[in-house]
């Protein structure tokens, strides 16, 4: 194979989220070991609220389809995701749902099998989204994405990163990046051939 093709991205659309901050991060991290990485913004792809009557008058929505695809040509994928009410964001939830929808004569779950995803969190709070990560990992396992054991949430997310977006404590950064080289080396193993 090539090189492993890495899609990124964070569950918060906000602007100055830290979740995005720690995407970008990864990103670079995932850059540095040697994928192919595509960072997107969910704020691109504004989808409405899954609804069935809308699937069944119009298919999968424009913007539904657009993350679909992506998610179909990349294998690995690298989600950081704040952790609302203890679980995972409307945002990301309703993307997982409509990607996770069938066109005519497609494969069921298409868009998430075999693929190998890391997962991690930023928090204000004092345990940096870890109960969110709980629900992701569940979610993303019953459609077949390989999640790694690996994961890590950032506490007081809001203190935690430098101008420049690096995490300023050393063993923060040096998990991100350890992980995200496991990730990258993971999907080569798995996709090798
Ligand atoms: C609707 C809502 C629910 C939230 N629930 C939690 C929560 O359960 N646990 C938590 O640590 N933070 C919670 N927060 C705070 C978020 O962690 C915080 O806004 C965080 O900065 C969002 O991530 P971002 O910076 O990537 O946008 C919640 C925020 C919102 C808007």
């Amino acid at each position: 194979m090539t090189e492993p093709r890495m899609l990124v991205f964070a569950g918060s659309t906000r602007s100055a989220s830290t979740n995005k901050k720690l995407a970008r991060l990864a990103a670079s991290e995932a850059e540095a070991a040697g994928g192919k990485v595509t960072l997107i913004d969910l704020r691109e792809f504004p989808m409405p609220l899954y609804d069935g009557d809308l699937e069944a008058a119009s298919g999968i929505p424009a913007e539904g389809l657009r993350f679909k695809a992506l998610l179909k040509e990349h294998q690995g994928l690298l989600i950081a995701s704040p952790e609302y009410n203890s679980s995972i964001t409307g945002v990301l939830k309703n993307a997982i749902d409509w990607a996770s929808r069938p066109e005519p004569g497609e494969p069921s779950l298409i868009a998430f099998k075999r693929k190998v995803a890391l997962i991690m969190s930023a928090s204000p709070g004092g345990l940096g989204g870890l109960r969110g990560l709980v629900h992701l990992r569940s979610i993303l396992g019953n459609i077949d994405v390989l999640v790694l054991p690996e994961q890590i949430a950032i506490s007081k997310a809001h203190e935690s990163f430098a101008e420049d977006g690096s995490l300023k404590d050393p063993r923060q950064a040096e998990a991100v990046r350890k992980m995200t080289q496991r990730l990258v080396d993971v999907v080569r193993q798995l996709h090798a051939s």
